[in-house]
């Protein structure tokens, strides 16, 4: 007897329809200047969707605390509770400040993974980070000093140190890494918000992104595991304290600032699901482009257990969504 599962449902093809959901309701906001407008309008969308997904979710990584966000906030409940149980991150859109300018690369994204597998960074909000594609598996090290790593990802993809591409948040916090790339002879591909985008490019062929390195948003690390997870790459993340009261906070809450994380620290399982649509048009995604009567996006949609990655193009037709589902996708 051949010695094959059968396979089970793949939620990601549902959580597309999520992301969809999302980028299309954000994308009418594309550089009206209202970031809380724009991801607003991508929660409410997300969260009608993620309830019919069949399954029993928590949010682990969401929109913030209850209070702060009505909708999709860590511990809320969602799925139609009838399917797996499971942790849920969320970014609605991730790049709110790229969409609201009208830039490129602004993403929603949603990942899923067994309860209890996500890690929870609760309100240290930033980490350091590292991440590479499948090549450069297992020979990073955040440890280690930023030349050591680039070393590293060069050897692995054959590659001499001036030739890779480092993914960097153009941010204050990140000019000593900076420093260190520069010192080291990498070229550098600064990204103004969207290190989730940053990350998942280095998993994928013909990006032209290497790595990523420096100091992004904790929320973002785990998402960006999810995917890497899938792509068989690489990441690792140290929480980033901003000041003393985060410290203060991280030692309540038994939070080791020194630890390093790997991607089995960040996500605990091998059955992780992750989808992304573009909002606004980028590298990694194009974004939400409007035609007559209707509008097309694109989606990257992954699987860790099959490893399968797609790439999924999708045309929205008003007149029979709004048979549907009302004007959810036309105001
Ligand atoms: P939001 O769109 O959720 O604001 O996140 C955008 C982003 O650029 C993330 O991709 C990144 O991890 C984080 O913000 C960096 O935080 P900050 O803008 O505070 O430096």
């Amino acid at each position: 007897m051949r010695n094959e599962q059968i396979p089970d449902r793949n939620i990601a093809m549902e959580l597309i329809r999520t992301t969809e959901a999302a980028a299309l309701a954000a994308a009418r906001w594309m550089g009206r200047g209202d970031k809380n407008a724009s991801d607003g309008a991508a929660v409410n969308a997300m969260r009608l969707m993620l309830d019919t997904v069949d399954m029993d979710g928590i949010i682990v990584i969401g929109e913030g605390e209850k209070d702060q966000a009505p909708m999709l906030y860590n511990g809320e409940r969602v799925g139609n509770g009838s399917g797996p149980q499971v942790d849920v991150a969320v970014d609605p859109i991730d790049g709110t400040r790229l969409l609201s300018l009208g830039r490129p690369g602004a993403l929603s994204v949603v990942a899923v993974a067994p309860r209890g597998t996500l890690y929870n960074p609760h309100d240290v909000f930033y980490m350091e980070k590292i991440a590479v594609g499948p090549a450069a598996k297992g020979m990073i090290d955040l440890g280690a000093p930023v030349r050591w790593n680039i070393e590293q990802v060069a050897k692995a993809k054959d590659l001499s140190v001036e030739e890779v591409t480092v993914v960097i948040l153009d941010r204050d916090r990140n000019t000593e890494i900076v420093d260190e790339v520069r010192a080291a002879g990498a070229r550098i591909r600064f990204i103004t918000d969207g290190d989730v985008a940053g990350a998942v490019m280095t998993g994928l062929a013909g990006t032209g992104v290497d790595m990523l390195l420096g100091i992004g948003g904790s929320p973002e690390g785990v998402v960006a595991a999810c995917a890497l997870k899938a792509m068989e790459g690489d990441i690792q993340c140290r929480l980033w304290p901003r000041d003393d009261n985060d410290r203060k906070y991280a030692a309540e809450m038994g939070m080791d600032l020194t630890a390093v994380l790997t991607i089995d620290d960040l996500v605990q399982s091998d059955d992780v699901f992750f989808a992304a649509t573009g909002v606004t048009s980028g590298d990694l995604l194009r974004g939400v482009e409007y035609v007559a009567g209707g509008a097309t996006s694109e989606s990257l949609v992954m699987r860790s257990r099959s490893g399968t990655i797609r790439r999924i193009q999708t045309e929205h037709h008003w007149r029979k969504l709004q048979a549907l589902s009302g004007n959810r996708y036309t105001s």
